[in-house]
């Protein structure tokens, strides 16, 4: 069945009415051919756009499979993922990517966009076959070394340089090498206290300072991936005041997360960059709401449970996000829904260049959205989550609002909180 008649549902928090949805695209009328959804109470949103999730394969698929990862976007609201490339093969060729972009098509839950690698093997000496990946099937837009910093300027600076050519993206994990060797978490009282070797912010804040200027310097554009310092908030405000092209996330942890979570010693909280302070976290909403933020990102980052359940330092950084952003994001900015659909959805379409996706949902757009009730409520329960992996740190916590449906193209990808397939 292709066709659909929401009732009675919310578009963007506007006025109950009824939302038509025939062969892939919201239309002007009902004719009585559609299955009906009871949408009373519930709000339409565009289908969430996240320009930063791992799927971990090829290579790791005992922790995710793009068909895994997808079914977990799926349920989370998502109809449309940025696919990292620090898989094994890393996704630095051709080949790599359009395997990744296929693997996507054959799960067909929600669209996966790869991101390929800057440099051969993420091991920051030679660039990647990055005019190869953007002619290939999977016309990568948007690359990234992400789990590691390009740190090497030149490199970076030649990086920026090639993708201009094709309005590319690089996008950056901002982290000073040099300054994190050894680091487990955040630089800071608590990282005193618990003896652990802190992440200083200067080591975000560097490079970002450095990467703002070579991209004024080239004219290109630059994402920054994971924002989580308040000095890095204000960096990105000065450079944006003086009309670089940047752009920057913010994942949902660092909304609401601080590093004293860390004095558990459970290394579900250990994630890069690290969980940060209070005042982080403030800035972060701050910015987010402002606009300094673009969007948010979950850096869903799933990991097998050798690698998670052992002794912190031993752990591998990262946490689950795309079945809990937008509850995590709706307890930050509440129903301020078009903000919402602005820094989940049209935003990040618009950065990754994902036409169909991010629209106004107006008459003839395609009918890429999700339904959501924003007045259920949940227990987070780690058995029940569709990723392979089980490292969320919102295990037993209640979280406020539902994904109750997800279309892509008009197809439902969940139905009544279930995915389809
Ligand atoms: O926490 C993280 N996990 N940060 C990264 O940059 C990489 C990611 C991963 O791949 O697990
Ligand atoms: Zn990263």
């Amino acid at each position: 069945m292709t066709r659909f008649l929401i009732r009675n549902v919310s578009v963007l928090g506007g006025a109950p009415s009824d939302l038509v949805l025939h062969d892939g695209f919201v239309a002007a009328a009902a004719d009585g051919s559609e299955d009906v959804i009871d949408g009373s109470g519930l709000v339409v949103l565009p289908g969430l756009v996240d320009l930063h999730t791992h799927l971990r394969e090829p290579g790791r698929e005992d922790a995710e499979t793009v068909e895994t990862g997808s079914r977990a976007a799926a349920l989370g609201g998502y109809t449309a993922v940025c696919a990292m490339a620090n898989t094994s093969p890393v996704a630095d060729t051709a080949g790599v990517v359009e395997q990744v972009w296929r693997l996507g098509r054959e799960a067909g839950l929600v669209d996966v966009q790869p991101i390929g690698a800057v440099t051969v093997g993420l091991a920051g000496r030679q660039l990647a076959e990055l005019g190869a990946m953007a002619t290939s099937a999977a016309t990568v837009r948007i690359f990234s070394d992400d789990g590691f910093c390009v740190g090497d300027p030149r490199l970076m600076r030649r990086a920026l340089e090639y993708v201009k050519a094709f309005d590319g993206i690089i996008a950056q994990h901002a982290e000073e090498p040099r300054l994190t060797e050894g680091a487990q978490m955040h630089e800071g009282e608590v990282s005193t206290r618990l003896g652990l070797t802190g992440w200083p912010a200067v080591a975000e804040e560097a490079i970002i300072a450095r990467d703002v200027l070579l991209a004024e310097h080239v004219g290109s554009r630059l994402h920054v991936c994971h924002v989580s310092t308040a000095g890095s908030v204000e960096v990105l405000r000065q450079a944006k005041a003086r009309g670089v092209r940047v752009t920057a996330e913010v994942t949902p942890h660092h909304l609401l997360l601080t590093d004293e979570l860390a004095a558990s010693y459970d290394p579900v909280y250990k994630v890069n960059p690290p969980l940060r302070t209070a005042s982080d976290v403030a800035a972060l909403r701050e910015a987010l709401v402002e606009g300094v933020i673009d969007v948010v990102a979950t850096d869903h980052a799933p990991h097998a449970v050798e690698d998670k359940e052992c002794e912190w330092a031993y752990a591998r950084p990262g946490m689950l996000g795309l079945e809990t952003a937008f509850s995590i994001v709706l307890s930050v900015l509440g129903e301020r829904w078009e903000l919402i659909a602005d820094r989940m959805s049209r935003t990040p379409a618009r950065i990754a260049g994902l036409t169909g996706h991010g629209t106004d949902l107006a008459v003839g757009s395609p009918a890429n959205l999700t339904l959501v009730d924003p007045s259920a409520r949940r227990v987070v329960d780690p058995g029940e989550l569709a990723s392979r992996s089980r490292n969320t740190p919102y295990s037993g916590t209640t979280l406020p609002g539902r994904i109750v449906a997800t279309f892509l193209r008009g197809e439902p990808t969940v139905l009544d909180g279930k995915a389809v397939k």
